[in-house]
């Protein structure tokens, strides 16, 4: 299950050589989009492995980063310890649509794929403005829809080949709140939120080989998530169906993949 913290904190080490490489290239721009001073108490909400926490830390941030993953905060516990910066951090166990942090006590927030993807997006988005004091500073990214990021749209294509021809992936509704520059302008028009800015950004991340790749793929939180529904000998052949997707004309070397994110960010009126 996607919204499962076990889920999560199995695959932190996984999480943090496979996904945080397509995460991270986003937190950086995430961060310069939101614009940060020194001192500056910044919460990160669904921290995972601390791609936004240690950019923020590199600024000069007082960083608060929460997850509810035990392992995904240890990891940027000692992440964020080994930062040079020196700037004091707390990393907490929590769940990021019920925050125990006082209103109003933060200078920014934001959630680098976090947020988007908890199951009460609503209540999540709630909890973000609560605690940013009033003129305060607020960011989010989110994926575009899953078929235009290459890699989900050869998974997806796996999966109803081998699988199911009709089968309907889960998107998380906060996911498809945010998937177009559109949609998030309503979404932040809605929140009341001001000095709007919201742009949409295409990276590419070289990933060591298909096969190392795809093998780690295939066990993800997302992934194990639509597994459930298949026989258990499914995913493997699915896993190979991928391969063979991503891999059509390449060795099995370097690969490059490409994804394009929405970022948005915003300040709480004064
Ligand atoms: C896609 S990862 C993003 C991680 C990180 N921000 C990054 O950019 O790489 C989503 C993170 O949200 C966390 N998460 C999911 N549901 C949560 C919840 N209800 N409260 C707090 N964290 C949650 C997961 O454990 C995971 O670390």
């Amino acid at each position: 299950m996607i919204d499962s913290e076990t889920s999560w904190s199995q695959h932190a080490d996984d999480y943090e050589q496979l996904a945080e490489p397509l995460t991270l290239p986003y937190a950086r721009k995430l961060v310069d989009q939101l614009g940060v001073s020194v001192g500056d108490a910044v919460l990160d909400i669904g921290c995972g492995t601390g791609a936004a926490a240690v950019c923020l830390a590199e600024r000069g941030a007082r960083v608060h980063a929460i997850d509810f993953a035990e392992a995904m905060v240890s990891r940027t516990r000692d992440r964020l310890a080994a930062c040079t910066s020196g700037t004091t951090f707390n990393v907490d166990c929590m769940d990021g649509q019920a925050l125990t942090i006082d209103e109003s006590s933060k200078d920014a927030v934001v959630s680098n794929f976090g947020v988007v993807l908890f199951p009460e997006f609503e209540k999540a988005i709630q909890e973000m403005l609560r605690v940013v004091r009033p003129g305060g500073r607020f960011g989010l990214t989110s994926w575009v829809n899953p078929s235009r990021l290459n890699h989900m749209a050869k998974w997806a294509d796996a999966v109803r080949e081998v699988a199911d021809p009709h089968f309907e992936f889960p998107q998380p509704i906060g996911w498809i709140a945010t998937e177009t520059i559109e949609k998030v302008t309503d979404l932040f028009r809605m929140l009341g939120v001001v000095d709007i800015e919201i742009r949409e950004h295409t990276t590419t991340c070289s990933i060591r080989s298909v096969n190392w790749f795809v093998e780690r793929f295939n066990e993800n939180p997302l992934a194990l998530s639509v597994y459930e529904s298949f026989a258990p000998q499914l995913p493997r052949k699915i896993g190979q169906r991928f391969r063979d997707l991503l891999g059509q004309s390449q060795e099995d070397g370097p690969f490059d993949i490409s994804t394009t994110a929405i970022i948005a960010t915003a300040s709480i009126q004064k």
